[in-house]
């Protein structure tokens, strides 16, 4: 018997665009399935200001292929400098929607990120005084601390001390990999949401490093052991409206990957919801999928759910391109390991 679902058409909280040749490849992976994205400001050099917002939000539209629908939801890039009024009026001319934090040296292009938290306590009172969100990249980056302990030690060190020094502060704990994430948003208030990748749901350390390197499946924050991974798949299954989907698909050429310091991101966008409806298949939850990818997240960013649909249905194995070729050369689509049974149209 065919198995169909037709939920809200999703949106994507947390994505790489990347601009020029790449941008235009990888575009039309996204707004094939997906409505809006918050869209990450780490090009080089970064979106700092909201000129800078407007001038790439111009670019992602003229990216578009003649007859597609996307809003790219677009976010500023905190740095040391970064001007409270010049973040306020682009939050208020409807522009920007949210503010993305990197700790200096933690990820891709991240070098302009925060080094020194007190200084960009006056963006953060502004922030929470007119209600826009602040993204946050949550690893902290000392090097005696070890990557896999990056994120937990974050919310000690930095995240808690943040959100305790600016009272109603809405914040977003981007990608998280651990437990101690999932704990850390139960354990608060509807002040703080979290987004979940799609990959994360699917491999976990292991899987990285077990029987050769796996460098299409690096990424940042690092995928955890496996009780993290079943935590995710718990939270993001559980109906509970804080978690959202956000993929942090980040695309990076074969050559950038495949090579002696391979850079960061999973690209998922292409084949990302037929993954996921087999997750929450796999965890008896697929009434709560249009939840997680659709309904959750406009309900934290304050934002209509999106009125068209997708639609679902269960098969024959699906196949999706190995890779996706772009001007700066080909990229790797992310591979969940197992076969895909949910094809997605509309
Ligand atoms: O894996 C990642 N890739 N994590 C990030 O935080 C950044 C991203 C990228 O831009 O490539
Ligand atoms: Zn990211």
């Amino acid at each position: 018997m065919t198995q169909t679902l037709t939920i809200a058409r999703p949106d994507d909280w947390h994505l790489h665009l990347r601009d020029g040749a790449m941008l235009r490849a990888v575009l039309p992976e996204t707004a094939r399935h997906f409505a809006r994205a918050i869209i990450m400001p780490n090009l080089v050099p970064p979106v700092v200001t909201g000129a800078d917002a407007a001038a790439y939000r111009d670019r992602i539209l003229a990216a578009l292929p003649q007859g597609t629908t996307f809003e790219p939801l677009m976010t500023l890039y905190l740095t040391e400098d970064t001007d409270p009024a010049d973040v306020a009026a682009a939050a208020e001319s409807g522009l920007v929607k949210a503010v993305k934090l990197y700790p200096a040296g933690a990820t891709t292009n991240s070098a302009s990120g925060v080094r020194d938290f007190d200084r960009v306590r006056g963006v953060l009172e502004k922030m929470a005084e007119i209600g826009l969100p602040l993204c946050v990249h949550g690893e902290v980056t000392d090097s005696d601390i070890d990557i896999f302990d990056r994120e937990a030690v974050f919310i000690d060190r930095v995240l808690d001390p943040i959100r305790r020094a600016t009272p109603g502060l809405r914040v977003v704990m981007e990608h998280i990999t651990t437990r101690d994430g999932v704990e850390y948003v139960k354990a608060n208030d509807t002040d703080l949401g979290a987004t979940i990748t799609t990959h994360h749901l699917v491999i976990n350390r292991n899987h990285i490093l077990v029987g050769g390197i796996k460098p299409h499946y690096y990424c940042l924050p690092v995928a955890k052991r496996e009780e993290h991974r079943l935590a995710l798949r718990t939270a993001a299954t559980s109906g509970d409206t804080r978690f959202f989907l956000g993929t942090d698909s980040a695309p990076h050429t074969d050559s950038n990957k495949e090579t002696a310091c391979g850079c960061a991101g999973c690209f998922t966008a292409t084949n990302t919801l037929s993954i996921l409806a087999q997750v929450f298949e796999e965890e008896g939850a697929l009434d709560r999928l249009e939840g997680f990818t659709s309904r959750n997240g406009p309900a934290f960013y304050g934002l209509p759910v999106n009125e068209a649909t997708v639609t679902l249905t269960k098969g024959d194995a699906v196949s999706y391109p190995a890779k996706i070729i772009t001007g700066e050369g080909e990229v790797t689509v992310f591979d969940p390991g197992f076969p895909l049974h949910w094809a997605v149209a509309g």
